[in-house]
């Protein structure tokens, strides 16, 4: 069922999205643009399924407020050991709204951190997985690469097209695809402003894997199942460490993980983990 999170009001959204309001789900969600559910054998796995399909899940400012009070829950829910981001069969996301930034001026970005809400979902320690159905373009893109695992629909396509805008990504896209993707690819991609397939996308190492489009969803759920199936504490440190691979040195990055690693035996599920394979049991882990 979903899980009724925060009951948002027009006054909570500086910026309303202007034309597509889509209303809530029919599943009890109290969010208008995206709708919440809690999945998986044990309601394990928080599900966010971004929901404003008239403007292609566009993501406009008060989308993205709904999307961090959703993870915030989520991450707060002692039940809940990984998340799934997904949107439609049709579009993960179109990018930001392009309606809500066309009489942007310079000085409203900057006074007002215009996106600088978007990268909480990077702040998030649980483990949260991308489903990638249609269009991830622009912000769309960003938003997936700020995630830990992307999977991918067979017909998705993946693009930074600021470019044809006149503008540029601004929320990671040449930093994150240049990292995930190499130089060339990236720099075609945010030069040209076209689009990868989901092929090309897992060639290249954007997505790890491609899953027929109605499949998706379901299979992201069972790697999220599997994730937190495990230790949230041991994997919150796990997914720390990955994470610095990205901001530091290689020496620096081993230290950092070497600390982590000695961390794990200060937990009570590092024991238990161990003490479970001598066993020859399955472990019981308690997030202690
Ligand atoms: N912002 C606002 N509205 C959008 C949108 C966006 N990024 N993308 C699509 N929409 C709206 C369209 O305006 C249209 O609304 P109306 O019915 O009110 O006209 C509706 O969604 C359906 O879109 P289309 O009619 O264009 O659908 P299509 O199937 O013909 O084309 C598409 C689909 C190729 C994805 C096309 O919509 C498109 O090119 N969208 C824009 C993609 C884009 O440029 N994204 C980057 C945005 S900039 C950015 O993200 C900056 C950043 O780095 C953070």
């Amino acid at each position: 069922s979903a899980i009724g999170l925060g009951l948002l009001t027009a006054t909570l959204r500086p910026n309303t999205c202007s034309s597509s309001y889509s209303p809530g789900s029919p599943g009890g969600s109290h969010f208008e643009y995206i709708i919440t559910d809690k999945k998986g054998k044990n309601h394990n796995v928080g599900l966010i399924q971004l929901n404003r399909p008239k403007a292609l899940n566009a993501l406009c400012d008060g989308l993205i407020t709904e999307l961090n009070q959703a993870l915030e829950a989520f991450e707060k829910d002692p039940a809940v050991g990984a998340i799934v981001l997904t949107g439609g069969e049709k579009a993960f996301a179109a990018g930001a709204d392009i309606k809500e930034m066309q009489n942007q001026r310079f000085q409203d970005c900057y006074s007002t951190g215009f996106l600088s809400h978007w990268d909480h979902i990077t702040r998030v320690k649980k483990p949260v997985i991308a489903a990638v159905n249609g269009y991830a373009l622009g912000g769309g893109c960003e938003l997936a690469m700020m995630c830990d695992i992307i999977y991918a629909g067979e017909k998705a396509q993946f693009a930074q097209p600021e470019i044809l805008l006149g503008t540029i990504p601004g929320a990671g896209g040449t930093q994150r695809l240049t990292r995930a993707v190499g130089k060339s690819l990236a720099m075609e991609m945010v030069l040209t402003g076209d689009r990868i397939s989901a092929q090309e996308a897992k060639e290249a190492g954007l997505v790890s894997k491609i899953f027929p489009v109605e499949k998706l969803v379901d299979e992201a759920i069972r790697c999220a199942e599997k994730i937190a199936s495990n230790s949230k504490i041991i994997s919150a440190m796990a997914k720390e460490s990955v994470n610095a691979a990205f901001e530091m040195t290689l020496t620096e990055g081993n230290k950092l993980e070497k600390k982590l690693f000695y961390s794990t035996f200060a937990t009570d599920d590092r024991k238990e983990g161990m003490t479970a394979f001598v066993e020859k049991r399955k472990a019981n882990f308690k997030d202690q």
